[in-house]
């Protein structure tokens, strides 16, 4: 339910601990946040950066799936050929249990303008 191990399958988000192994495909493509510098050849993710330049986080538990989540979120709405807006992020389930949404919403219309 909290979204926190949010990951990418195929490029869209997912939560791992609710797919079986049986359901994923051996050519299935799952991307976690360990792997998200690799999908833009960097050493962090723009959104990871923006993450960081802002100073998000609070204990910091929901930050991976926050950023997965987000991510997928802006690659959708650049895919429709649109920026992030506010309805996109209404669609963003992932619980900070710090409370820190205002400043998450901020920061994924930061990240988007790098991606
Ligand atoms: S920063 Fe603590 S759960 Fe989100």
């Amino acid at each position: 339910m909290c979204h926190a191990c949010t990951s990418h399958i195929n490029g869209k988000a997912f939560s791992p601990c609710s797919v079986p192994v049986s359901k994923i495909a051996p050519d299935d493509e799952i991307t976690t946040i360990e792997g998200l510098p690799a999908t833009v050849g960097k050493g962090l993710h723009p959104m990871q950066e923006a993450w960081l330049d802002l100073d998000v986080a609070q204990c910091g538990y929901c930050r991976p799936g926050q950023i997965t989540a987000a991510v997928a979120n802006v690659r959708q709405a650049t895919a429709d050929g649109r920026e992030i807006e506010d309805r996109d992020l209404d669609e963003i389930r992932n619980i900070c249990r710090c409370g820190t949404y205002t400043r998450i919403r901020e920061v994924i219309k930061e990240g988007a303008k790098n991606m």
